[in-house]
């Protein structure tokens, strides 16, 4: 199963894709923890100390090979099986957690990170069920990544909204770029609503859009706490967003 995660920027996406992969590693379940922005948070979202998430690497261009095809066509692929992308150029953050890098900037003016978006796109193709993992993948904000193709190759695609018209709109123009790439199940998650009205406001959009809604995060203040002190949130109290990601687990069947 590859899942990925997107919506317009700060709705909770990267919070989000670290409760779930924790959640399904606590279950015994091998992730492959994809970090699709480049501006990176999702190694300390894992819980992983800053320190190392500054010292661990993107995947290389090398992961890439050019191939002529019949036709005299240069095309790119895979340069060798994605378990050795991930073990090579993976950063263990836990047993059954490895955490891969797409890009980092590192400089002003460096120029587009389409590199990065190609090498996500055919690391994914490249993921078979018979690999017996589930890849979450942290998507940049925006749209972009949809106009790229980045997750042609997913199974699912997760938009996370927040309670307010634009990060809707943002979630229902995803939905029918997703469709029109392909994406089998597109599916949209409420996060950080704080009262019935806006959890209304959600729904009652959901629906007259055609977004299947399948999962309604509170806002939390443990998740708060955890963000401040670089912390992934706590997993082992029954905090509201960690419930709630859990109920949609279950809702999901993955
Ligand atoms: N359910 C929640 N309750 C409280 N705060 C939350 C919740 N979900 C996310 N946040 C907070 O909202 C902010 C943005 O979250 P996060 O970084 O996960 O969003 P994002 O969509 O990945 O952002 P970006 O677009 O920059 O990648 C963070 O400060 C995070 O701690
Ligand atoms: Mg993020």
């Amino acid at each position: 199963m590859k899942i990925a995660i997107a919506g317009k920027g700060g709705s909770g996406k990267t919070t989000i894709a670290g409760i779930l992969t924790r959640l399904l590693a606590e279950r015994g379940q091998d992730v492959w923890a994809i970090d699709a922005d480049s501006n990176p948070n999702f190694g300390v979202t894992l819980g992983l100390p800053p320190e190392s998430v500054k010292q661990s690497k993107a995947m290389p261009s090398s992961i890439l090979k050019e191939v002529t095809g019949a036709d005299g066509k240069a095309t790119m692929q895979l340069a060798m099986p994605p378990r050795r992308v991930a073990e090579d150029f993976g950063t263990r953050v836990s047993d059954r957690v490895t955490l891969l890098g797409m890009h980092t900037i590192e400089h002003a003016g460096a120029g587009c990170a389409c590199g990065g978006h190609a090498r996500v796109r055919h690391l994914l193709s490249g993921i078979l069920k018979e690999e017996g993992v589930v890849t979450i993948v942290d998507m940049e904000a925006g749209l972009e990544h949809l106009s790229r193709g980045t997750d042609r190759h997913v199974d699912m695609l997760l938009l996370v909204t927040e309670p307010y018209f634009k990060a809707l709109e943002t979630a229902r123009r995803a939905s029918e770029l997703a469709r029109e790439l392909g994406i089998p199940r597109v599916v949209a998650v409420a996060n950080k609503y704080r009262s019935s009205e806006d959890l209304a406001a959600i729904r009652d959009y959901a629906e007259k859009h055609g977004l299947e809604l399948v999962g309604e995060i509170p806002y939390d203040e443990e998740i708060q706490r955890a963000d401040l002190a670089a912390e992934a949130p706590a997993l082992n109290q029954e905090h509201a967003a960690v419930g709630a990601v859990r109920r949609m687990v279950q809702r999901l069947k993955i």
